[in-house]
């Protein structure tokens, strides 16, 4: 029985997915499955570890050959359906979210179409892994570039974003071919059960799309040490990615990271103020601040940097912070204490060396729930400048020219995503290609797209999700020498 109010129950599961079935871990034992508005247990699901993760393996290597050898249009079609089932299930899967990961229910809605978008692109993207032709030296001769299936797939992903960051791994993995096991998060496994749900439904064959659940220690050895797993993609933690990149080494699988940022959100005095403020509360305060793109250090230039502080308090004060599920919230509560504690002491160092709170700051013990905080005056050498914060927090930097801002927004050595506003033409393409970062927004808070590459530089990891990079992240290219054509 479900204790979530879904229209279709059987979309909670409590079972890990594994070879076309459900199934319990060997071990028989379960983690618990909290709501981090109410701290109430919503489910138990398997904890599973290596014995589990190779029998998940040894499904997927069944079925490597059969399904690398499916037409592209077999494989696009059951995309297609895949997608079409999860829109037909927005609401529940919106309700499944909102309880395991606290986002709110619009928000959980939005998310769920964003990782839809993935599901459709990739369907079309599926029928077009073109391979080439090379022109030969000789007349004898014809060379071929043939695209081909990596293998098996292995993706760990992140709670901050249940459903979109494993479609965006797992749609390109199947439009090429490759058999793919996601380990979600141990915090918000709920949406990944349910996706695995509809991709049985949608005729995925057995072995193709795994979920297998638990803490990452075990599973995470066996998926970056198993010579059959052939590509491992995670989203998470820089220092996470470090450790997998090290596990990966031995059997030299192919990878991609998306890692930790520490965005900079640079607003110039010629910018069009009402713009950048909308820009940066999205950037900022989407997911309560618990997404690796958002503002994390917000550069004002100081002729308009009172005008611009002014507003964005004004903006802030709005936001409407409470359990998910009430009529009316914005922003739900952060994932755990441990992210409360980590807010809490970005802001408590911020103070400590001569910020000063416009809006918010620590609030009495509230559960999980975080006051939408403003900061002034915060300089480069506070924790707040050089860690993500990955909670509600604004901290306002001030600049005085162009080239001082762009030294501080690259002075870290994360290079995932960046941001600045200015109505000047020449100096947008100026700062555009100064900023050392794999995404640059220009006069907007977002650069989320299924359409455009998503990815970072330097110590934000490497390869790149959605648009056309992302299929190539999953498909190998064989060289085909034909010679004695004459
Ligand atoms: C992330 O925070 O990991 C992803 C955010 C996005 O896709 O916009």
């Amino acid at each position: 029985m479900s204790p979530l109010p879904l229209r279709d129950p059987s979309l909670y599961r409590q079972q890990a997915f594994i070879a076309g079935c459900w199934v319990d871990a060997h071990s028989k034992e379960t983690i618990e499955v909290v709501n981090p508005s109410t701290a109430e247990v919503i489910a138990r699901v398997p904890a599973m570890g290596e014995q589990d993760t190779r029998r998940a393996i040894q499904a997927a290597e069944r079925i490597r050959l059969e399904f690398a050898a499916s037409s592209a249009a077999e494989r696009a079609a059951m995309l297609e359906k895949w997608y079409q089932l999860i829109l037909d299930n927005i609401e529940d899967l919106a309700v499944l979210m909102t309880a395991e990961q606290g986002k709110s229910l619009e928000e959980a809605r939005g998310e769920v179409r964003y990782g839809a978008s993935f599901v459709k692109w990739f369907a079309e993207e599926a029928r077009r892994i073109n391979g080439e032709t090379i022109p030969a030296p000789t007349r004898d001769r014809r060379i071929l570039i043939l695209k081909q299936p990596v293998g098996i797939a292995a993706a760990i992903t992140p709670w901050n974003f249940p459903i979109a960051m494993i479609t965006r791994k797992c749609a390109p993995a199947i439009a090429a071919g490759c058999p793919i096991i996601i380990k979600p998060s141990d915090l918000t496994p709920l949406c990944a059960l349910a996706l695995a749900e509809l991709a049985s439904r949608a005729g995925f064959p057995a072995g193709v799309f795994q979920v297998i659940t638990g803490m990452p220690q075990g599973i995470g050895a066996e998926l970056t040490g198993n010579p059959l797993v052939r590509k491992l993609s995670f989203t998470g933690s820089t220092r996470v990615g470090q450790l997998l990149m090290r596990q990966c080494a031995d059997s030299i699988k192919r990878l991609s990271l998306e890692l930790g940022g520490n965005a900079p959100f640079i607003v110039f005095d010629d910018a069009d103020i009402e713009l950048a403020i909308a820009g940066v509360m999205v950037s900022k305060f989407r997911n309560g601040g618990q997404t690796c793109v958002c503002a994390n250090r917000i550069l004002v230039q100081r002729g308009i940097y009172d005008q611009f502080a002014a507003r964005m308090v004004a903006e802030t004060k709005k936001l409407q912070v409470g359990d998910g599920f009430a009529a009316g919230t914005q922003m739900g509560p952060l994932i755990n204490k441990a992210a409360v504690e980590k807010v809490n002491r970005h802001i408590d160092d911020a103070l400590n060396q001569g910020a000063r709170v416009l809006t918010g700051g620590i609030a009495a013990d509230n559960g999980n729930f975080v006051t939408p905080t403003v900061l002034a005056d915060v300089t480069s050498r506070m924790l707040i400048a050089n860690e993500e914060t990955f909670g509600p927090v604004a901290p306002l930097f001030c600049f005085d020219d162009e080239q001082q801002a762009i030294d501080l927004a690259n002075a870290t050595p994360f290079g995932l995503a960046a941001y600045f506003f200015t109505e000047n033409l020449r100096r947008s393409w100026r700062v555009a290609e100064k900023l050392e970062f794999g995404m640059v927004g220009l006069n907007t808070g977002s650069v989320s797209l299924e359409i455009a590459p998503f990815g970072g530089i330097k110590l934000s990891g490497i390869g790149r999700e959605g648009a056309k990079a992302g299929i190539e992240e999953y498909l190998e290219s064989k060289s085909f020498h034909i010679g004695g054509l004459d």
